[in-house]
């Protein structure tokens, strides 16, 4: 059966060639005179598309073509010029030598080969004899032969012995060419190929033409090339990682700003007000908005200037905690979790942007991405602490870890990381950490609360991780992805 809509250009095209003819003897001297590609039509008449529309016949035949050996003769068989002139009545020897050149020995072995001459001494320089005046004649006709298939031309009748000869001399060859003869049935005369559109246009969708044409469907099991598509860059592979070992040990995800206001960046953590980190060499300062509300929260804005101002006396504004700016860490989304919780417990991690004013070089940015966890809960200590981030970075490979006390405003101890990275058999910091001081826990409604919480760097692992020794591949606009 026809499947009209399955039919390509080409084959549609050739159907209707069918149409107009009855019979077809030659499918080979059709698809030639038609312009078809006879190995493509030959596939569709086998693919049976045109069973019981078209008969054909299958034809093997053979053709003659010339083998190299036969090509290297240029068109010309050893034996045939002389023979032609022995033929017209020339016997003399130098004559013959004379007009054939250096070919004349070339042609004399040859006829001398089938005992058609002989050399005989004449009254002058000397006479070529002729033997076989029937090889003579043979020469003519094999030439006519030859020449016939070095010019592609169809064979006279009569050609058999030329022909053998010739391929046993080795100068030609035969092949065998399959063919059809094709009886076009009536059922397929008369078909109705209709008319069926490949291309839907917008101006055929608009004008509601789409539905009454024949839309040639897609084929969505045809072969397509390859394409090489998207995939996650090497920091995001990495965060997709980190993420997966965070969610397998319970951890739920939290996020926050890039905007914020000094209070949750620095004043919620304790962080006094002429602290240097809130400098403008460190800290990046919005124009606008300028500032930001407080939280709506009164007393824990009440608690935080109360314990500010005990502890480190002067004067709490909050016209510096209102200042804008773009989060310096995402401790932020920390100390905003632990106002939520009001001492819930609960295990909470972030994988998100942070922004320094930092000098740029190879290994700094002024923003990067920081890995944010805290943990709260009853009888955390340093060795939780600890016990969390051995086996976090276990997880990514790095086995081992060492710890070195820091000082932070709002964590006390506070502890800085360090991995060891066999390649360069050095440690490198990764992080910081620490347990939150009761002075910031206590505002944000967590003072009866036990925390472990850390920042750690995550360009730095995603470096030792992949072997990247520039940020500038991990980040920005030249990221390869064929690492
Ligand atoms: N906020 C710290 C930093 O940016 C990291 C940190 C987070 C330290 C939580 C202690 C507790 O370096």
């Amino acid at each position: 059966m026809v499947d009209l809509l399955q039919l390509s250009g080409k084959q549609r095209q050739f159907v209707e060639l069918l149409q107009r003819r009855h019979t077809v003897d030659s499918l080979r001297a059709l698809c030639a005179e038609a312009g078809f590609d006879f190995n493509f039509i030959n596939g569709f008449l086998r693919s049976g598309a045109l069973d019981g529309y078209v008969q054909h016949q299958e034809h093997t035949q053979r053709t003659w073509v010339l083998t190299p050996k036969g090509d290297e003769l240029g068109g010309v068989l050893p034996g045939f010029s002389l023979a032609d002139r022995l033929l017209q009545g020339v016997r003399d020897r130098a004559t013959l030598q004379a007009e054939l050149g250096t070919t004349f020995s070339l042609n004399y072995g040859a006829l001398r080969r089938e005992q058609a001459v002989d050399l005989v001494d004449g009254d002058g320089e000397g006479m070529v004899a002729v033997l076989k005046t029937s090889v003579l004649g043979a020469y003519q006709q094999r030439q006519a032969v030859f020449g016939a298939i070095a010019a592609d031309k169809s064979l006279t009748e009569g050609s058999a012995a030329s022909l053998g000869w010739l391929q046993q001399q080795g100068y030609i060859t035969s092949r065998s060419e399959t063919d059809y003869s094709l009886t076009v049935l009536p059922n397929l005369q008369t078909l109705d190929l209709g008319d069926v559109v490949t291309a839907l246009t917008s101006e055929r969708i608009l004008s509601g033409q789409w539905r009454q044409i024949d839309l040639k469907p897609y084929d969505i099991h045809a072969e397509v090339p390859d394409v090489a598509y998207g995939r996650p860059t090497i920091l995001n592979q990495c965060i997709q990682r980190i993420r997966d070992i965070f969610l397998n040990m319970g951890f739920d995800e939290m996020s926050g700003y890039i905007v914020e206001s000094a209070f949750w960046n620095f004043d919620a953590l304790f962080t006094p007000q002429d602290h240097p980190a809130r400098e403008v060499q460190d800290t990046f300062y919005l124009a606008t908005p300028q500032t930001l509300p407080l939280p709506s929260d009164q007393s824990l804005v009440d608690r935080v200037k109360q314990v500010h101002e005990a502890n480190y006396g002067g004067q709490w504004t909050e016209a510096e905690a209102s200042r804008a700016i773009l989060r310096a860490h995402t401790t932020t989304s920390t100390a905003r979790r632990l106002h939520q919780l009001q001492g819930k417990d609960g295990k909470y991690f972030s994988i998100d942007r942070v922004f320094r004013n930092e000098t740029v070089d190879r290994t700094h940015l002024a923003e990067f991405h920081q890995i944010e966890g805290v943990v709260v809960g009853e009888l955390l200590s340093v060795r939780t602490l600890m016990g969390y981030l051995t086996y976090f970075y276990e997880r990514l490979g790095f086995k081992d870890l060492k710890f070195k006390p820091t000082y932070n405003p709002y964590t006390e101890p506070s502890l800085e990381v360090f991995a060891y990275h066999p390649p360069s058999d050095r440690y490198i910091e990764v992080g910081n950490s620490g347990l939150f001081r009761q002075e910031m826990l206590e505002p944000l409604g967590c003072g009866n609360k036990a925390t472990v919480a850390w920042g750690l760097g995550l360009e730095r692992i995603a470096m030792l991780l992949y072997g990247v020794e520039k940020l500038a591949d991990l980040i920005g606009p030249d990221i390869r992805l064929d690492e």
